[in-house]
């Protein structure tokens, strides 16, 4: 049962008899929200912007809503509040019907299924597979998973593509790298290890000429312009005009500010080059290596035109890039249904840019084949001057691919905020196309901040390597396990560790909302108290442990479920938060927002500890009683445990 969509789906009949209304029902049932129970479990708020729409009292439309509203199935009468408030109470007798159909429904807890299923593509993860992932393929990854996972409990069908970054330029710099400094016997016994130590080298000389050629003279530049804007705005005269001087008072600290930002870019940048000029075989390499930027871009393009020995070195090299990644997928305990890199859309990119051509969208442009959308102000960039396709071109291809493979009705991208543009201008292109009627979105999430505010680094300095990631965080939770009085053997304080450290990062990055940046401290992260995994895993732990000592499995318990009295306050809260489970998850699909999914299991194991403290189960005052709390424990572990594992948290039996 989802009593808010029910409750809504009523209000929508009453308003079509509201005399007078003729607009849109979908902004008026928003205004039918939860509340707090105080005044009732919903209250419908409509009354007031429909007053003013119609040009009449809110008291009397809501007078006239609640006279042909069709509810007393599932509400006592409701009442109008202040000034037009609609207040919904349900009934008790509603809850416990519903959280007897929830208990036998053990696949969807009662969930209704998708009354109109959708065909959704979620592209999640999509890591560049020679470079180590980081930080941020974690975050796309989890909030990726948590999103089919629940568009999939919902009754959508999910295609989950991995759209991995497996033939780009960082191929090319493995090449390069190989090709000029391989240790033969590196590769043969830890050929991943030697890939990104060749990886690493070479991008680090690529940098290194970069800053050196355009960077740092391209920073300089910049730094002139700003002083020269800066010395203008101080040499100013005051005019006199209070406001304006004041303005240009403001404005001068703001020009002042961006020329300490650029100074500040110019210092990282000559850091970078100093990296590499204080070590001796490091600056030797680059001396030698002084063209390596158009090499590696030479590498990339002969593998592209199917060089014989650049594809061979590619086939050699994947799948030791593949079992890289794997691992961390093991690890996460996540997988795919398609994992079809960008190497497969190879062959089609030259048919998008002529197809983009033919309808008349992609022009030439200083050598390069340009799409120009209105309201961007660079071109979506196609092909470049010397012939090379792009990123862009291969996410054409990618939709093309996907609808006519699918014929899906969304294609959601989880990718990093950056990318924005590029998702922007990729679906103005498509739209143009042909799939309008195709919902694109990007998911786009913000940055993982180190405590210093800036971009999570370790403390060598690289972007943090996954794998080292998840090693500390289960070393870590190891400490919680060690303390824990009922783990006794070594291997389950394992288990439970693996379990806590790993659900504490993925909830981490889950809990928060997921455009915003926020900061990664292990610490908050596998604290006990507050919204984290730890606390959550704690939480289904202890009402498992119910069970224990009542000496009944949890299958006997929810048989109760049948004859559930809610005549206590935490009673009654516990079964309707329970009950609330499937509004969470309208949420989350609403926005593509897990953190309402978080939110609403904190809120649970909440109203469950309250309901702990207050009502005996084991020592209930009758039998009947007894059984009643035991299936409301049942039904709050069933409901903790699926939510967590539609997050891709396991939970634990004891801890
Ligand atoms: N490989 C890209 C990166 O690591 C992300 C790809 C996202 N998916 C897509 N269809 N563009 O930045």
């Amino acid at each position: 049962m989802n009593f808010l969509a029910e409750i809504r789906s009523r209000f929508a009949k009453s308003l079509h008899s509201l005399t007078g209304f003729e607009g849109d029902v979908a902004p008026v049932l928003e205004q039918i929200r939860p509340s707090d129970g105080k005044f009732g479990d919903y209250q419908a708020n409509c009354a007031m912007p429909l007053g003013k729409q119609l040009g009449k009292p809110p008291r009397e439309i809501a007078a006239a809503l609640v006279e042909s509203l069709d509810v007393a199935d599932l509400c006592e009468v409701p009442e109008i509040a202040g000034p037009g408030f609609i207040n919904l109470k349900i009934k008790d007798e509603a809850i416990t019907t519903a959280l007897a159909a929830a208990a036998k429904d053990t696949q969807h807890l009662g969930v209704p299924q998708a009354a109109e299923p959708r065909c959704m593509v979620v592209d999640y993860s999509s890591p560049n597979v020679a470079k180590p992932m980081h930080v941020g393929h974690i975050r796309s990854t989890v909030i990726g998973a948590a999103i089919a996972n629940v568009l999939r409990f919902l009754g959508h069908k999910v295609i989950t593509d991995n759209h991995i970054g497996d033939w780009g330029t960082q191929f090319g710099m493995i090449i390069y790298g190989y090709k000029h400094f391989v240790d033969e016997s590196a590769l043969a016994k830890e050929p991943v290890a030697e890939l990104s130590r060749l990886y690493k080298l070479v991008n680090s000389l690529v940098e290194y000429h970069g800053a050196k050629t355009s960077g740092l003279p391209a920073i300089n530049e910049r730094i002139a312009k700003q002083e020269q804007t800066v010395a203008e705005l101080s040499a100013a005269e005051p005019t006199g005009d209070k406001k304006a001087d004041k303005q240009a008072a403001k404005k001068l600290r703001q020009a002042e500010a961006a020329l300490g930002d650029l100074r500040k870019e110019k210092e990282s940048i000559e850091k970078k080059i100093a990296a590499v000029d204080e070590d001796a075989t490091l600056a030797a390499m680059a001396a030698e290596h002084a063209t390596i930027g158009r090499a590696v871009l030479d590498e990339t393009a002969k593998l592209h035109a199917d060089d014989v020995t650049n594809k061979e070195l590619w086939n050699k090299f994947l799948p030791a890039c593949m079992d890289e990644i794997q691992k961390t997928y093991d690890r996460l305990n996540v997988s795919f249904d398609h994992t079809l890199g960008e190497s497969f859309y190879h062959d089609r990119l030259a048919a998008v840019v002529t197809d983009l051509q033919q309808r008349g969208l992609a022009t030439e442009s200083d050598g390069a084949m340009c799409v120009f959308l209105e309201g961007f102000a660079a071109p979506f960039i196609v092909r470049k001057q010397d012939g090379a396709f792009l990123y862009s071109t291969t996410d054409l291809a990618t939709i093309a691919y996907r609808l006519e493979e699918w014929q899906p009705d969304a294609i959601l991208y989880v990718v990093d905020h950056r990318q924005g543009l590029h998702f922007e201008q990729l679906f103005a292109t498509a739209k143009q196309c042909g799939c309008e009627n195709v919902e694109l979105e990007h998911v786009s999430f913000g940055t993982v901040l180190g405590e210093d505010g800036k971009p999570y680094k370790t403390r060598s300095g690289s972007a943090v390597g996954l794998m080292g990631l998840l090693d500390e965080a289960v070393d870590r939770a190891r400490a919680i396990a060690d303390e824990s009085p009922v783990l006794t053997t070594d291997d389950e304080r394992q288990q439970v560790a693996e379990r806590i450290g790993i659900g504490g990062i993925k909830y981490a990055d889950l809990a928060h909302n997921r455009t915003s940046d926020y900061t990664f401290s292990y610490d908050k992260m596998l604290a006990m108290n507050g919204n984290t995994a730890a606390y959550m895993q704690y939480s289904y732990a202890r009402v498992r442990g119910i069970f224990g000592k009542a000496k009944v499995t949890e299958e006997q318990a929810l048989a109760g479920a049948d004859s559930i009295s809610i005549d206590s306050p935490e009673e009654r809260a516990l079964a309707m938060q329970l009950l609330r489970f499937a509004e969470a998850l309208d949420k989350v699909v609403e926005d593509y927002r897990p953190n309402h999914l978080t939110a609403y299991l904190f809120d649970l194991a909440q109203a469950y500890a309250t309901f702990f403290q207050n009502c005996p189960v084991i020592k209930a005052e009758t039998e009947e009683l007894k059984s009643s709390r035991l299936a409301l424990c049942a039904l709050s572990a069933r409901t903790l445990e699926t939510g967590l594992g539609l997050l891709g948290i396991e939970c634990v039996e004891r801890m």
